[in-house]
């Protein structure tokens, strides 16, 4: 492999038996500028699971096809540029993949200002707390939960990307925090770093529904789900009166596994249950880009990703997420 220009391509469909030798790490030419076009020098990458939904069919994104670049959150800088907001050097995010250059219309990237990391912000939180995962967590929780000072909330994968800035927000607004994770390790670290007041091992129940009502006997009013399943079964049976449920993600059902009727909802109770995607509110990510530094700089956010050293370890972080071998949060140093 050349040290020039490199992305991962889909290079075989697959099915429940997801591989690292499904994706193909090309070397590639960048196309010249067209009007309108930034290229970008890509410095750090998602390896969202969320992919793995858009390996299987069309979401709100359409499927990715054989011998396209897999698709991911990216935070750069500016090589060149015949766009007219952006100039070389500009530092900028977006939907760049899983690569080492990208062309991009310049209409499709966020210009991402210095000042934001300014007072020791990690350039790295582009793709983390300032990225889609921190975007995610920011607006399913203030937005979609419509989170009040002093409530009891409940968030599935605890200890994901989205899942750790879930619980660190929920605490900035004094709120009680359960969260869901898969092992010991990650429950006794969620509880340490990222806000949670208690955690549930899911893995170490066979009624999750009757975990947490054990933990939270009165209910919880706002569930961050980021799982899908049994999992938002066992969360929206926890849910008050008034209570909103945050359909985020879908973790558990990506692979095309059958996913459970959600039960009826019961007119008096008054409950929410609304799914969003982190793009809807697009012309707020300038306001809460700032508000999310903020927070970082006043010590009330820490970026704990687990960083992959090397865009050729990139498939192999993706498909660990979903056996436990990659650890919590990866994003992946592109060189
Ligand atoms: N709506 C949006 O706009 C939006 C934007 C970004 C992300 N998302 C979605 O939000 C969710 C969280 O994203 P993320 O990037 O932070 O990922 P994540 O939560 O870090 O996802 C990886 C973790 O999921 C858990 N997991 C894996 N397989 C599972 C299963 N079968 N059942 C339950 N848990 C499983 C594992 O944690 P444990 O060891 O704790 O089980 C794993 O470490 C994902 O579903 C993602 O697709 C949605």
């Amino acid at each position: 492999m050349t040290g020039g220009p490199r992305r991962w391509v889909l290079a075989s469909r697959p099915g429940k038996d997801l591989k690292a030798s499904d994706f193909d790490l090309q070397s590639f030419t960048p196309a010249d500028l067209a009007e309108g076009e930034v290229r970008v020098r890509i410095e750090h990458h998602t390896v969202a699971p969320g992919v793995r939904a858009k390996l299987m069919a069309a979401t709100y994104a359409a499927r990715i096809e054989l011998g396209n670049t897999i698709p991911g959150n990216a935070v750069g800088v500016v090589e060149a540029s015949r766009h007219p907001k952006f100039a070389a050097g500009d530092r900028v995010s977006g939907f760049l993949g899983w690569a080492s250059v990208a062309v991009m219309p310049g209409g499709e990237l966020d210009k991402l200002d210095a000042e934001l990391f300014e007072g020791g912000v990690p350039l790295a939180t582009g793709v983390g707390l300032l990225g889609m995962s921190g975007l995610t967590a920011y607006f399913g929780l203030l937005k979609i939960g419509r989170l009040k000072a002093g409530e009891t909330v409940l968030v599935s994968s605890a200890a994901g990307a989205v899942g750790s800035v879930v619980g660190q927000i929920a605490r900035i607004h004094d709120c009680d925090v359960l969260g869901l994770a898969g092992d010991d390790d990650k429950c006794a670290d969620i509880v340490a770093e990222s806000g949670y007041d208690a955690a549930i091992n899911y893995k170490t129940h066979s009624d999750l529904g009757g975990a947490i009502k054990a933990a939270r006997p009165d209910g919880v009013d706002v569930f961050f789900d980021n799982v899908g399943g049994e999992t938002l079964l066992a969360g929206f049976q926890n849910l008050r009166a008034f209570g909103r449920v945050v359909v985020c993600g879908a973790m558990s059902v990506y692979d095309g596994a059958p996913a459970p009727m959600m039960p009826a909802l019961t007119p008096s109770l008054r409950q929410t249950v609304q799914a969003f995607i982190c793009p809807d509110f697009v012309a707020e990510f300038p306001a809460a880009r700032r508000q999310i530094a903020q927070w970082i700089r006043e010590g009330k956010l820490k970026h704990r990703p687990t960083v992959v050293q090397g865009i050729e370890r990139a498939a192999e972080a993706f498909v660990g997420q979903f056996n436990g071998q990659t650890g919590p949060r990866p994003i992946v140093s592109v060189d």
